[in-house]
């Protein structure tokens, strides 16, 4: 923390010079690449056997969740047109693709005692695809779409889920883990557990800031491990491949230089990252965030404190859990704590335990997304950050990008300069020693941006949901990225014109069959 500010006057130095500043390059075994997850893209939602997700369910019962009233029954019927997905990874020249396995595609009802072929045949096709075309499948065990019989059960707070989960994980470790060599068992457990078990606005809509939230946290924190463990045990040895978590982490600064602000600030890291990282390097939850939990629960009258603590043995189990850390980074946000925070949060809630308010400097670049703004220093200060923090594991950004709301514009110029600058200061962590080894942009596509519908795009290609065949046009930015891609070097210059490139784009029929 101490040499931010330094570190910031260097950087905007470094901007002043952006074109021809630090002649570094792209590795050639750097992997560049884009995510996905299957809720937000697949569609055929019932296709084939699939059984249904929460957020399956949820959508088709409550249509208002969503601002324009869409779901992901179709999306960008992906399913379908998985065969244009990868023509277009492949000719961005893509190096890796992240994408997320549906959980209920795999095992209609959440339960590893029926398969569903068809959906091991989807897969396989995918994952085939990609290796055909040279393109390094990551794939995500979990992203969000909890099987709707679990989750009427209590879904992620309750300790039962641990197992179904872990039943889960070893299936698609047999089935692809042949191929599969990276894989994450979780994405973004802090955004999931947030709104979909603390402020209820996400399936399955549970609202328990004060208990809930710590609780999906923990159970997320168990299935992480155990699938590790049965990696480790039954697969590793012929399948040679690694297994990691995705944690969503925005950078924190603090709002002025007083002790509280600064105080506030490593609270925020303590219950974001610290929440996830920590048990996993290194065996419990950071001491601040523990500390702050048990204060507040004594003062509300509870018997203990409502983060409930692991057992030595569970923390055993946990520790050492990961081969790699998978980050999704968006956007900064300065942090204080004063007077005016008081009473700002419900009471009791994770919120108010945490006791800080953040804001973001209304001179950066905003996206259409709530709270994410473009601030290129904070992605670098983070990567140093865990280096330090964490020792330096090996590091796998899972995903950043930038959103905007115009789904018909092709020049996406503020998602361009977003690009460019945290490739930039992506470049310079790994200068200064980052072990970053992979970059994924979200998205490869628009996807259904889950309550926002398809109001946000965050896609290097555009999807026109409004035409049954979903054709894709690859976006400036896509031109930009494969430009970076071919080069390994960013070329601020560079200005390619889409509309030009829409007549050469690829035209595929609805049974896959392609042509340039
Ligand atoms: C999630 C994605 C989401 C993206 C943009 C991340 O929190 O993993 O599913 O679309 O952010 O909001």
């Amino acid at each position: 923390m101490a040499g931010k500010f330094t570190l910031l006057a260097v950087w905007t130095l470094a901007l002043v010079n952006a074109e021809c500043k630090h002649g570094s390059k792209f590795p050639s075994d750097f992997l560049l690449g884009a995510s996905t997850a299957a809720y937000q893209i697949e569609g055929g939602w019932n296709a084939d056997g699939k059984g249904q997700s929460m957020w399956d369910w949820y959508l088709h019962q409550q249509p208002d969740l969503v601002s324009d009233h869409t779901n992901g029954d179709v999306a960008a019927d992906s399913y379908h047109l998985y065969k244009q997905d990868v023509a277009l990874l492949k000719e961005m020249g893509a190096k890796s693709y992240r994408f997320s396995l549906s959980w209920t595609r795999i095992l209609p009802n959440g339960t590893a005692d029926y398969i569903n072929p068809y959906g091991i045949i989807y897969y396989n096709n995918l994952i085939n695809e990609l290796l055909a075309n040279d393109i390094v499948p990551f794939v995500t065990i979990y992203h969000w779409d909890l099987p709707i019989g679990f989750s009427n059960q209590g879904g992620w707070l309750t300790d039962e889920i641990v197992d179904k989960y872990a039943d889960y994980a070893r299936v698609v470790f047999a089935a692809f883990g042949d191929r599969v060599k990276h894989w994450i068992t979780v994405n973004e457990p802090n955004i999931h557990c947030t709104f979909a078990y603390g402020y209820g606005l996400q399936p399955p809509l549970v609202k328990s800031p004060a208990t809930g939230y710590y609780d999906c946290g923990r159970n997320l924190l168990l299935a992480h491990a155990k699938a590790y463990h049965i990696y480790n045990k039954e697969f590793r040895v012929l399948q040679r491949g690694k297994i990691g978590i995705t944690v969503d982490h925005d950078w924190p600064m603090a709002a002025s230089d007083s002790i509280d602000d600064i105080d506030a600030t490593e609270d925020y890291q303590a219950f974001h990252l610290g929440q996830y990282l920590d048990p996993i390097f290194r065996g419990d939850y950071p001491h601040r965030m523990v500390d702050r939990v048990a204060a507040a629960s004594l003062r509300q009258g509870y018997n203990s404190s409502r983060l409930r603590s692991f057992t030595e043995e569970q923390k055993d189990f946990i520790k050492g859990t990961t081969d790699f850390v998978g980050i999704n980074h968006y956007s900064s946000n300065y942090v204080y704590r004063n007077a005016s925070v008081v009473g700002m949060y419900e009471v009791p809630s994770f919120d108010d335990d945490a006791g800080y308010a953040t804001f973001t400097n209304p001179s950066w670049p905003e996206s259409a997304s709530p709270s994410m703004a473009a601030y290129a220093p904070g992605f670098y200060d983070l990567l140093l950050y865990i280096k330090e923090a964490y020792g330096n594991p090996e590091l796998y950004i899972t995903e950043n990008g930038f959103s905007e709301t115009l789904s018909e514009d092709l020049y996406d110029d503020l998602k361009v300069d977003y690009l460019r600058t945290y490739l930039d200061a992506l470049l310079d962590a790994k200068a200064a020693g980052s072990n970053v080894q992979g970059y994924f942009f979200w998205s490869l596509l628009d996807t259904f941006e889950w309550t926002f519908g398809y109001e946000i795009r965050f896609g290097l290609h555009q999807v026109d949901i409004d035409d049954p065949a979903r054709p894709r046009t690859p976006r400036k930015s896509a031109l930009v990225y494969k430009e970076i891609i071919r080069s390994g070097v960013i070329d601020y210059n560079y200005n390619p014109d889409p509309y030009l490139r829409t007549k050469v784009k690829i035209n595929c029929t609805y049974n896959n069959i392609c042509n340039k």
